[in-house]
């Protein structure tokens, strides 16, 4: 494969290298001179602090691994063994340990530069999936990592988590047995954990490296969310980003090292340094404090959903579709209309009468497995909606059809996107508490807010938010300070 010219290096060892092996020419064009916006903000620190993150993980990672035993009877031992005797042992796995929660600090403000920032939209948005699918790797790698240890909240975590996969109908209590490799938690569990979770890194650096490849084609977004126009408005990456982002990592190490030497078992939960028990169960089961707020989404659902009837809602909203477009009387076929009630009518009838079956327990219509197909049941919306609050990031860019990208010039979908963030704290808070009481209906509304943050007020403000006056250019908006104030638009 013939790559394109390149200049020769002074340096001889380097020159016989790269006339060989282009990749000093590769690293010279896109982390050298390779042209970045120049109004970045510390936001876009993160995602060199977490491919930092994902060296140090793995690093220790497979360091721990060398005097880690992945056997039911002996894996707590071993860790016991890690902290007391292995030379620093001790420090590896603070390291680890607090790392993971770093690791996850990092990438929740980096999915939230993206979102306020507009980054995921056109021409990014292949970018925005693959790092949907690096969260979602994560939180894999993170779920099966915390089983090893085989203390009470390993074993327990493991058995909520698996058993969520119970709630699939027909073939759910099959998948979980596969997953656990038997019928409960137990030694296959962990073996099989441990052989994904040492595999999982090398996957995820694999996407993260696609990420950063689709980046590289694209550019990097900045805050005002417009496009570079002229050099004028870039920078080479270096000495002005590696230096910014090698400043951003080492405050980031700081309050990290703080944890790992000061507090390195505030994030995690006591009840691990017990000994796995598969006959005491404990007062609370509560995940890492990075899953709280999925966790809660799972949880606040304690209803089922009638199907027929929310499908009848989804015909209802598309029937009336035509009435809040730009179409006039004449254009809206009234027909077609009239026949898309009617469905939508269908299924409220059945949505009623399985409804009214089940609560009387007479079989009207279609006998009784009918009711077991027109419901779902409380935890298996649980389920649905967890997956379903990080499969929604996959199609956001597509969602969101507003011109503009930065929250910046969006006064609308700015407070929206912060109200976000609240409510993304409400739901971890709401995780960490037992499900009960007070705690229910505030995560209900939590959860709602979050939903309908993507279902309804996203698409609802491509519509609707006005557009707003951009800058000219990225160096005009530098130089004359118009980065913050626009003007509106007028017709
Ligand atoms: C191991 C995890 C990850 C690593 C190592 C990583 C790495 C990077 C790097 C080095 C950049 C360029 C620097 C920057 O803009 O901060 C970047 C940009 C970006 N990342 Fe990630 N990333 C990760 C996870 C994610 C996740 C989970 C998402 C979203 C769900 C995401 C979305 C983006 C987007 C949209 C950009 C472009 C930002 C812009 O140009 O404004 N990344 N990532």
């Amino acid at each position: 494969m013939a790559s394109g010219p390149r200049e020769k290096f002074d340096n001889n060892v380097i020159e016989w290298v790269d006339s060989r092996l282009p990749i000093f020419t590769m690293l010279q064009k896109e982390y050298g001179v390779f042209p970045t916006p120049k109004n970045f903000n510390y936001f876009w620190n993160f995602g060199a602090i977490l491919m930092i993150m994902l060296g140090i993980m793995i690093i220790t990672g497979i360091t721990l691994a060398m005097h880690y035993t992945a056997n039911a009877n002996l894996a707590f031992d071993s860790v016991e063994r890690i902290m007391r005797d292995v030379n620093y042992g001790w420090l590896l796995r603070y390291i680890h340990a607090n790392g993971a929660s770093f690791f996850f600090i990092a990438v929740y403000i980096h999915i939230f530069r993206g979102l306020y920032y507009g980054s995921y939209k056109q021409p990014r948005e292949l970018l925005w999936m693959f790092g949907v699918t690096i969260f979602l790797l994560m939180m894999a790698t993170a779920f099966m990592g915390y089983v090893l240890p085989w203390g009470q909240m390993s074993f327990w975590g493991a058995q909520v988590i698996t058993s969520f996969f119970s709630a699939i109908p027909l073939v759910g209590e099959e998948i979980t047995v596969w997953l656990r490799g038997g019928f409960s938690i137990d030694n296959a569990t962990l073996t099989r954990f441990f052989a994904l979770h040492y595999l999982m890194p090398f996957v995820i650096a694999a996407v993260v490296a696609l990420h950063v490849w689709a980046l590289h084609v694209t550019g990097s977004n900045n805050p005002l969310g417009i496009d570079v126009k002229t050099k004028q408005d870039t920078l080479p990456f270096n000495p002005y980003y590696t230096i910014k982002d090698s400043f951003g990592v080492l405050v980031f190490m700081l309050f990290y090292v703080g944890f790992v030497f000061f507090a390195p078992n505030v994030l995690g939960h006591a009840d691990n340094y017990i000994p796995a028990n598969p006959l005491v169960t404990p007062a609370h089961i509560v995940p890492e404090w990075y899953f709280l707020p999925f966790y809660a989404i799972l949880r606040a659902f304690t209803f089922g959903v009638n199907l027929p009837i929310l499908i009848g809602l989804a015909i209802t909203a598309f029937a009336m579709k035509p009435f809040f477009s730009n179409k006039t009387k004449e254009e809206i076929n009234l027909k077609t209309v009239g026949i898309t009630f009617a469905i939508a009518g269908i299924f409220f009838l059945i949505g009623y009468f399985s409804q009214y079956q089940l609560e009387s327990g007479e079989t009207m219509i279609l006998g009784g497995s009918f009711i077991s197909a027109a419901f779902i049941d409380a935890k298996l919306c649980g389920v649905l909606a967890m997956f379903g609050s990080i499969a929604i990031l996959f199609v956001l860019p597509f969602m969101d059809k507003h011109p503009v990208r930065s929250a910046r010039f969006r006064p609308w979908f700015r407070i929206a996107t912060l109200l976000l963030v609240l409510d993304f704290f409400v739901l971890m808070v709401c995780g960490a508490k037992p499900a009960e009481g007070f705690w229910v209906p505030l995560s209900q509304v939590a959860m709602l807010y979050y939903m309908g943050y993507f279902i309804i007020g996203i698409p609802f403000l491509s519509k609707f938010e006005p557009v707003l006056d951009l800058p000219d250019s990225i160096h005009q908006a530098v130089t004359q300070g118009k980065t913050k104030k626009s003007v509106k638009k007028k017709a």
